[in-house]
């Protein structure tokens, strides 16, 4: 079953999707081979394909899963058809890193069994450590089941899928569920718990609460949180649940909602009390996060960052989906749930070319072109005052013709930070919707953004906290150009600072 169908089954009807295609018989994706900020061989001369988000080395990712910090190593596994650059026959694909930035691919992590309860695909889950086993807890399907599989491997090379799987083979009795899967288990004094993607038929979108003592018997006890919202969508897929601060924290991304939230309350008696509701990216791009502990105890998160081009673009270029960088989860004084990138990523930046506190006007463009401010991979730190400005751009990704630019707006009435793609790229085969997030600004307060610019992917976070991933696919390889305008007289450039990416990182 392709993504279109599996989705339209679930009651999600996307075009964007369209039918597995035969054509993909090339050399799996499954060797061992590096990964890292480097030109990415066997693209050469793909100006698209990201150069240091984490992709596999070649075909369709979607979800990260299992992620772990285990025995010095970041292991990162995910969603992946190892045969297309397409959705379809799902496999877990696998990769370490020491520092979350560098990679190494290991083989195929876990593949459907012929004729087994996950024939049709190996879905998305999780990674516990149970005593001395590492353990992947996981939906197979069809229909949608939770199994697990162990590895008594040093590095986590090889899984053997349990004799007795799958540990939950149906539902609980009298649920009538939308959706049963996306595993998320954590411990709780000698209990394991497991929050389990759902919905309920008629009523919305529900994470089911399970418990085991052994990881391969479960118990249902009740659902860890419902909503008859109809604003939240009707099936909830893959949640993360963990403390934070004084408070619990749910994510989810609802189906049809194509984007992740999160959800801050109170856990008490194993329920989940919400008490704010919120989205974790606003950019069009960003979906299933999940979420584990690095070694200095931070919430870190990964994201998929999905494509904005045709089905047959991802085909011809032979690569499609990629994770966001590792973002830190915290908690606000004030309740809000902030993500910034990790502090491992400023280890990807070399030297700095800047300017500093110009007048937005001509003169300007001028002296960022002489500080040799221009790219398609690195980091863009930007202090803007609006001034009386009502409008602010910072374009990137422009041609010096003027054919193609991609503008990041901030609008003074509406408090919204605006990513315009309509003339990013001559391409007809990326999409071209316009993504907002609220940005209000304090009387006085600057417009501080930072891009992480990766070719097609593209992270936006302002005012210290992360706004938008999108995608563009710029199709001339010119198209390298930054720079500023304002609708207003007093807007100034109080800094730009642009930090290419290292071709090395140590
Ligand atoms: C989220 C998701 C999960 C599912 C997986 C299948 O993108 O739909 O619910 O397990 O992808 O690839």
């Amino acid at each position: 079953m392709n993504r279109r169908s599996w989705l339209s089954r679930a009651g999600w009807g996307l075009t964007a999707f369209s039918e597995f295609p035969l054509w993909a018989q090339q050399d799996r994706g499954d060797r061992v081979t590096h990964h890292s900020v480097k030109e990415s061989l066997p693209f050469p001369s793909d100006i698209q394909r990201p150069r240091y988000h984490f992709l596999p080395p070649r075909n369709w990712m979607n979800d990260p899963n299992g992620l772990a910090f285990y025995k010095g190593e970041y292991h990162v596994f995910y969603q992946h058809n190892p045969s297309a650059a397409v959705w379809g026959d799902m496999h877990w694909g696998h990769a370490a890193s020491r520092d979350l930035l560098q990679w190494r691919h290991f083989p195929i992590a876990l593949a459907p069994t012929p004729g087994g309860y996950d024939k049709d695909g190996v879905f998305s889950g999780c990674m516990v450590v149970d005593g001395e086993s590492p353990t992947l807890i996981y939906t197979g399907t069809q229909p949608e089941v939770q199994a697990i599989a162990t590895s008594s491997h040093p590095r986590l090379e090889t899984w053997s899928k349990w004799e007795g799987n799958p540990v939950i083979p149906a539902p609980p009795i009298g649920l009538e569920v939308t959706g049963f899967r996306d595993p998320f288990v954590w411990k709780e004094g000698p209990d394991w718990l497991m929050a389990l993607g759902s919905g309920q038929k008629g009523r919305g979108g529900a994470i089911l609460l399970y418990r085991s003592a052994d990881l391969r018997s479960w118990e249902y006890l009740h659902p860890l949180v419902a909503s008859d919202d109809p604003a939240l969508g009707t099936m909830w897929e893959c949640p993360n649940f963990f403390p934070l601060g004084a408070k619990h924290v749910l994510l989810f991304s609802p189906i049809p909602l194509r984007k992740a939230l999160y959800m801050i309350g109170s856990y008490k008696n194993r329920r989940f009390e919400m008490e704010s509701v919120g989205s974790l990216d606003d950019g069009g791009h960003f979906y299933a996060p999940q979420v584990f502990t690095d070694g200095a105890n931070r919430r870190v998160m990964f994201g998929w960052s999905w494509e904005g081009r045709t089905e047959e673009a991802q085909v011809q270029s032979g690569w499609a989906g990629a994770l966001t960088l590792p973002r830190v989860v915290t908690l606000d004084p004030d309740g809000k749930l902030r993500t910034e990138p990790h502090p491992l990523c400023a280890r990807l930046l070399q030297f700095s070319q800047a300017v500093r506190s110009a007048p937005i006007g001509e003169q300007v463009q001028e002296e960022i072109a002489q500080a040799g401010i221009a790219g398609n991979a690195g980091r863009l730190d930007v202090t803007l005052e609006p001034g009386d400005a009502r409008e602010v751009a910072l374009i990137f990704y422009a041609s010096p013709d003027g054919r193609e630019e991609t503008q990041l707006l901030w609008r003074k009435e509406s408090g919204e930070l605006v990513i315009d793609r309509s003339k990013s790229s001559l391409s007809s085969s990326q999409n071209t919707q316009v993504f907002q997030a609220p940005l209000k600004l304090g009387k006085g307060e600057s417009l501080r953004l930072t891009l992480y610019l990766d070719r097609s992917l593209v992270e936006v976070y302002a005012n210290g906290n992360c706004c938008l991933t999108t995608r563009v696919y710029p199709s001339l390889r010119e198209s390298l150009g930054i720079r500023v305008s304002a609708n207003g007289k007093k807007a100034i450039l109080r800094e730009m600072v642009w930090r290419p990416i290292a071709m090395q990182v140590s």
